[in-house]
């Protein structure tokens, strides 16, 4: 199960609970949306699928040095995180590409890959995407000259299940192909392929990952509805800023999923919280000081695991630097302690704190915490009155950038 700590919150604002009829209310709203199939998508990604992907991901395991990952946004964002998070080393390298314009970042890649084997899963829902369409033609060309006619073997295609040109040139080329349901917005969109067939090329078990998804959605919309109640009650006492924080670094790019998330559902028709992330104890040393006494319109979701399954005993000291009361123990003792420390500094100091602790740091915590985030955001956005399925905002700049390329 997660576990929400809310105690850092009442302290600073009087949340309501919300009762067993609003919780049933909420999750039908959110699955009878025309938007809400990521929320059965656990349960709806069959063996079939997962068996194919993990047979591509196989194959492009063996034939690559390097994979690059290409998409943007929700198409990207999923798949890194897991990657990053729990991505096994003897893995290809996984570089990304199809999130940027810059000349620098593409002329390195193409640098880096050149002269090496590699393969490319391009992910576009709607498969009209600037940066990822550009970024693919270079990539395609590369192939082309490298592979031949067996370029395609080389090419994953994850897009929507309509004719778009990308899905028609996939089919032409004969490259794979997996689908990303109509019923599921990019962001929401990590336990399909997007997020999946990346993740299974750095060994991640996905299925583990989608089993704690299930875990989540069968037993944990309520602890996700009681933090939606209590995000909206601190944005409505005047706490706009949420930082989400964590102190494992290899979840970083949580934090990155986590913003997509909450930014792009919930920044509407002039509100939302503003959400940033800061990774501990590394940002302490840059961030530390604005949350221990900036403006006092913050505060922190914080994400812990229980069980970290890694630890590391602290080495003997090498020179009198006054850490001999430390020699016992190991690094993830210390983490611990430090993590309740900065809490309760946090605290002391003015920033309201929300934990939530996931049971594992492994694909089934991961799969569950997740699932337990889209819930809650997709929840915090009904109770405030905003629909969290729709990005107009994205829409109008893609229309405008694309209008001033004259495309
Ligand atoms: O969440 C969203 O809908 C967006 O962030 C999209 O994922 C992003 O703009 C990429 O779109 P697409 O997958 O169509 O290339």
């Amino acid at each position: 199960m997660i576990n929400i700590n809310l105690s850092g919150v009442v302290k600073f604002v009087k949340t309501s609970n919300l009762d067993t009829a609003e919780i049933n209310s909420l999750h039908t709203k959110i699955k009878s949306h025309s938007m809400g199939g990521w929320m059965e998508m656990p349960f709806d990604i069959h063996e079939e699928q997962i068996d194919r992907i993990n047979k591509t991901a196989d194959r492009f395991r063996g034939q690559s040095e390097y994979i690059v990952v290409t998409g943007a946004g929700g198409s990207s964002l999923g798949a890194r995180m897991l990657i990053d998070a729990l991505g096994k080393p003897d893995s290809p390298v996984i570089l990304y590409a199809g999130d940027n314009l810059s000349a620098i970042r593409i002329s390195r890649l193409l640098q880096k890959i050149s002269n090496h084997d590699f393969s490319v899963v391009v992910s576009s829902k709607s498969g009209t995407t600037l940066e990822t369409l550009l970024a693919f033609r270079t990539l395609y060309s590369l192939l082309q000259k490298k592979y031949g006619d067996r370029a395609p073997e080389h090419i994953a295609v994850v897009t929507e299940d309509r004719r778009t040109a990308l899905r028609n040139f996939a089919l032409e080329a004969g490259a794979y192909i997996f689908t990303i349901p109509e019923n599921v917005g990019g962001r929401y969109s990590v336990f399909t392929p997007a997020g999946l067939l990346p993740a299974a090329c750095a060994d991640v078990d996905i299925t583990r990952l989608i089993t704690g998804a299930v875990k989540q959605e069968k037993t944990g919309f309520a602890a996700a509805a009681q933090f939606a109640s209590a995000r909206n009650s601190l944005y409505n006492a005047g706490y706009k800023k949420e930082i989400f924080a964590t102190f494992e670094p290899d979840a970083e790019n949580f934090g990155a999923w986590w913003r997509q998330l909450f930014g792009e559902s919930e920044g509407k028709e002039g509100g939302g919280l503003f959400p940033s992330t800061v990774t501990y104890t590394g940002d302490l040393h840059s961030m530390g000081q604005y949350i221990q006494e900036g403006p006092r319109d913050l505060y922190e979701t914080i994400l812990m695991f229980d069980d970290v399954k890694t630890d590391y005993p602290v080495a003997p000291s090498v020179f009198p630097d006054g850490l001999s009361a430390l020699e016992s123990r190991s690094f993830a003792e210390i983490n611990r302690l430090a993590q309740r420390a900065v809490i309760e500094a946090h605290l002391a100091g003015g920033a309201p704190a929300a934990e939530i602790t996931a049971p594992t740091f492994d694909e089934y915590g991961f799969g569950m915490t997740l699932q337990f985030f889209s819930q809650s955001c997709a929840a915090s956005c009904f109770l405030r009155g905003v629909d969290p399925f729709y990005q107009p905002g994205v829409e109008a700049y893609k229309k405008r950038v694309k209008q001033s390329l004259g495309t």
